[in-house]
């Protein structure tokens, strides 16, 4: 039976939400639903904000970053009256379905506003951090390593000529994905993450022994959610100001500065340090995430064919799979020892 099928898109913009976008939207107009675009994540759906998706809109949208359809962190369980008026403005605006694109805490409202409200949703898992757990990745994350690796290669080729270490920030909350892939395939001397903390000195340590072995620069490359970790077992976060969203988290940023501060005192050899942010998010999408995207978005529209609400679409080896939204949000995917031990064998 034909219905109207809801679009959204929530938390930090990252690159392939508008592949899926397009996926999701075309297979259900394909099969003869109404697509509809929610504004802003959660906030659309609270203040009944909404655009169409027809065939004109999501044409060329591709390759293109950011979402068409708008983002914000808004969390309807956090705000006055925010789930009353979810339901209201789902039902007046004639609802019959919602795919959810989002990471941990979009996707997280979506689970409880299937568990206790019912709300036929499905979800698709987006972030450039991967720390989503039931799917082996997210789209968004392709991109993000591949800048990240971009920007540690040319930065390679200043540190050599002047040699200097050099600190890359890069992004990832509470988990290191980002850093070890990027760290990995760009060829990083040290790599330090939130899931396995070496301390500043073991960091220092192996950069003294490069310039030992005759090697005068370093690629030190660091999670924006490492804590400064000592050998005396102190540990201190650095994080931005008074900066919490809806969903409690603090805003990252600043670790890079503090620790390249470190290394400079503690080695005495020249440090700088490049912070990545947003640059991480922004632009085109890789190959590899266009096609990852496509595939959750037809996957979604298929959910909700199937009527199999309260699922997301998943990724596990080649397949795209379908796995509970309360599962893909119970935990974050932590970087295993096992990642950080292909980082580390070129530690030095
Ligand atoms: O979750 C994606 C992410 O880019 C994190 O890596 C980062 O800490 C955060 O979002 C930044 O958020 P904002 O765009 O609100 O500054």
């Amino acid at each position: 039976m034909a219905t109207t099928v809801g679009v959204l898109t929530g938390g930090g913009d990252c690159p392939g939400l508008n592949a899926v976008i397009r996926a999701a939207t075309r297979r259900s107009l394909d099969r003869g639903h109404e697509v509809i675009g929610v504004r802003e994540g959660w906030r659309g759906l609270v203040d009944g904000r909404f655009q169409e998706l027809g065939r004109r809109e999501i044409s060329g949208i591709l390759p293109r970053g950011g979402t068409i359809i708008g983002t914000t962190r808004t969390n309807p369980f956090n705000v006055e009256g925010g789930v009353e008026k979810v339901l209201q403005n789902f039902g007046r605006q004639g609802l019959g379905a919602l795919v959810a694109i989002g990471g941990e805490d979009t996707l997280g409202v979506a689970a409880r506003l299937y568990a206790e409200y019912d709300l036929p949703v499905v979800g698709v898992p987006k972030t450039i951090d991967n720390d989503l757990s039931a799917t082996d990745y997210t789209f968004g994350f392709d991109t993000a390593v591949f800048i990240a690796t971009e920007a540690i290669d040319r930065l390679h080729t200043t540190a050599e000529s002047h040699n200097r270490v050099m600190v890359v920030e890069v992004m990832g909350r509470a988990t290191g994905w980002i850093a070890v892939m990027s760290g990995i395939a760009g060829g990083a001397d040290v790599i330090l993450i939130p899931e396995h903390p070496i301390t500043v000195e073991d960091a220092c340590d192996q950069i003294r022994r490069r310039h030992d072995r005759g090697k005068d620069f370093s690629i030190v490359v660091v999670s924006e959610g490492y804590e400064l970790t000592y050998s005396s077992g102190e540990r201190r976060a650095v994080t931005q100001e008074a900066a919490v969203d809806q969903f409690g988290h603090v805003r990252f940023g600043g670790i890079g500065a503090e620790l390249a501060r470190e290394i400079e005192e503690r080695t005495g050899y020249e440090t700088r340090v490049t912070v990545l942010g947003h640059v991480q998010r922004g632009g085109s999408p890789t190959p590899h995430d266009r096609v990852l995207a496509t595939r959750y978005g037809l996957k979604a529209a298929d959910l909700v064919e199937e009527g199999k609400f309260g699922r997301m679409a998943a990724l596990r080896g080649d397949e795209i799979v379908d796995v509970a939204l309360a599962e893909a949000v119970a935990e974050q995917k932590r970087v295993p020892e096992g990642w950080y031990g292909v980082a580390r064998a070129f530690f030095g």
